[in-house]
């Protein structure tokens, strides 16, 4: 098990755009898909992206179990997602709370389209392809703007909702991420 360093809001790897993968299946694809699956349940964050571990390439893993801490959170499948493609399937668009690693303790409103199509590859090069909406279409948007070096706040429209999770919900249990 290997935990990694989670890079924060201000590192200059977050704001490139990450290289897609060529070779699938490799040894050290697989370790570095260890390495992500590990850092991001140590953290318990419903996604990960490579280059917030230090890795400008172009794989995200995201997943959301059903949590009897927060019953009301949509249950989104443990994805592995190499050189995603979205297409947005509206242009309706919902706001709702976001968190990341990378700005640990911080939480803001974020709009994002409520329906896409998402395809791309797991790690061995096998296709994949889903329709998703809600909770998990924005998890997927707010991934996949990791990989072209874009972080939630530079999607918000109303900065007055962006802050701490401890003076904005004080004695809430809320996952920092
Ligand atoms: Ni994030």
């Amino acid at each position: 098990m290997a935990v990694r360093d989670v890079l924060r809001m201000g590192h200059p790897v977050l704001r490139e755009r990450a290289k897609p993968v060529e070779q699938f299946g490799t040894p050290e694809l697989r370790a570095l898909l260890q390495d992500m699956q590990d850092t991001m349940a140590h953290k318990n964050g419903a996604g990960l992206a490579a280059p917030q571990i230090g890795v400008s390439q172009r794989i995200v893993i995201f997943g959301v179990d059903h949590n009897p801490r927060y019953p009301d959170a949509e249950e989104v499948p443990f994805t592995v997602l190499v050189n995603p493609k979205i297409t947005m399937l509206t242009r309706d668009v919902e706001e709702d709370w976001e968190g990341c690693l990378s700005v640990p303790g911080m939480r803001g409103i974020v709009p994002r389209y409520t329906k896409l199509r998402y395809s791309g590859f797991d790690i061995e090069g096998n296709p994949i392809e889903r329709v998703a909406d809600g909770f998990h279409a924005r998890v997927v948007q707010h991934e996949c703007d990791h990989l072209d070096g874009i972080l939630y706040p530079q999607r918000m429209t109303d900065l007055s909702r962006f802050g701490f999770i401890e003076e904005m919900f004080p004695g809430e249990e809320i996952r920092d991420d």
